[in-house]
């Protein structure tokens, strides 16, 4: 008994199951000015899905980020506080923790400067800074937690660094495909998938911008959404440095859970997966910044249902218990 005992821990070392739950995205980088503490996460958390925090307690942050939906809403474009529309397609917080930059233009710096855009925007929680922390502080679980946690009344500083330290915990990186590929566990995933994963990893040009275990290279890039922006507000990151050579440059999302997230791109104009790979096929419609990497290819109708089956097995949710 006892031999059998040991003899399967070894099996297991040598099968790599003792680090099993071990993510496949590194360990999370929290900042030095905002390390996790599991009580202001928890804290961050109650305000995350709070309605208080916008202006008519209508909208919290979780009704544009809904835990089911990958943190999205599902939504062309994301309905704030008195059904007004936001300028883009809410993208998934899984992993937010490892962005670059914040912003389908890349302009935010920080998940904690990225928390003021929301509650101020006037078509999302609409906001005054100065209004909502006397109307946080006249909670007074909120006050208490506030000052037992950063040993101060309510402010910009602790409503920002807990709402950023809750974010940084959404980790998605157990998927089927990353026990396949990662855990080296054949059976994880199907053969549809894996010749999906065969056909975007090493037939298209994917992974230029999409590349494993983050499925973004965390840049900005045009890939080819619109021929012509004359007539489009939104150009990208070029509404932020006025720089031509960036007229539809977007931020590159990941491809994780994207089964979940549709409607897919900035401004949510494409619904289907399916279509997406259409898109794609086609080259993309031609930009004078599109990257000249996106160009046409034939995929058929079984090569573009082995892709989605592929993306189908990099999804992985760990549902938040509210
Ligand atoms: C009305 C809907 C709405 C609400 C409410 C909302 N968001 Fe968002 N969120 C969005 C949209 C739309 C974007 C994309 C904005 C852009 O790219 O310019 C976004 C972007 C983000 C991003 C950037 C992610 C990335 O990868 O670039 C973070 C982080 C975020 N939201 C967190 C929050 C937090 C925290 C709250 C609450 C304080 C919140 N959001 C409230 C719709 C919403
Ligand atoms: C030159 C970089 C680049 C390459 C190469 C590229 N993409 Fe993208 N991809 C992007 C950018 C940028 C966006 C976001 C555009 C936007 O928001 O308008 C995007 C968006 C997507 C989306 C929508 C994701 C979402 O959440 O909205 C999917 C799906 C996608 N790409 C799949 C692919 C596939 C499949 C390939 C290979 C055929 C590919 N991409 C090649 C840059 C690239």
């Amino acid at each position: 008994m006892l031999l059998l005992f040991v003899l399967g821990f070894f099996l297991c070392l040598l099968s790599q199951c003792t680090s099993k739950d071990k993510g496949v995205l590194g360990p999370i980088p929290f900042p030095k000015d905002n390390p996790f503490n599991a009580e202001i996460a928890e804290f961050g958390k109650q305000l995350f899905f709070d309605k208080r925090l916008s202006l008519d307690n209508s909208v919290a942050c979780a009704t544009c980020h809904v835990p089911s939906k990958a943190f999205t809403d599902g939504k062309k474009l994301s309905e704030g506080i008195d059904g007004k529309l936001s300028m883009r397609n809410a993208p998934s917080l899984l992993n937010v923790a490892f962005q670059h930059t914040l912003m389908a233009d890349g302009q935010v710096p920080t998940i904690e400067m990225q928390a003021l855009v929301p509650l101020r925007d006037s078509a999302e929680m609409a906001n005054n800074i100065h209004q909502l922390l006397i109307k946080l502080n006249s909670i007074k679980e909120y006050r208490q937690k506030s000052l037992r946690l950063f040993n101060k009344e309510m402010d910009a500083y602790v409503l920002t660094r807990s709402l950023a330290n809750f974010q940084r915990t959404l980790i998605s990186d157990n998927s089927p495909f990353d026990r396949y590929y990662y855990k080296h566990e054949e059976s994880a995933i199907s053969k549809e998938a894996k010749y999906g994963w065969k056909i975007f990893s090493e037939e298209l040009y994917c992974t230029q911008c999409h590349p494993a275990p983050y499925f973004t290279n965390f840049a900005v890039e045009n890939n080819g959404l619109y021929a012509d922006y004359t007539k489009i507000d939104d150009k990208g990151r070029f509404r932020i440095n006025g720089d031509s050579a960036e007229i539809g440059s977007f931020k590159v999302p990941s491809l994780r859970n994207l089964t979940l997230t549709s409607p897919y791109m900035h401004d949510g104009s494409i619904e289907k997966l399916d279509d997406v790979l259409l898109f794609y096929s086609k080259g993309g419609n031609k930009h004078p910044n599109t990257n000249p990497v996106i160009s046409p290819f034939y995929l058929s109708k079984e090569k573009r249902y082995a892709l989605t089956e592929f993306f189908r097995s990099l999804e992985y949710v760990k549902l938040q218990s509210n």
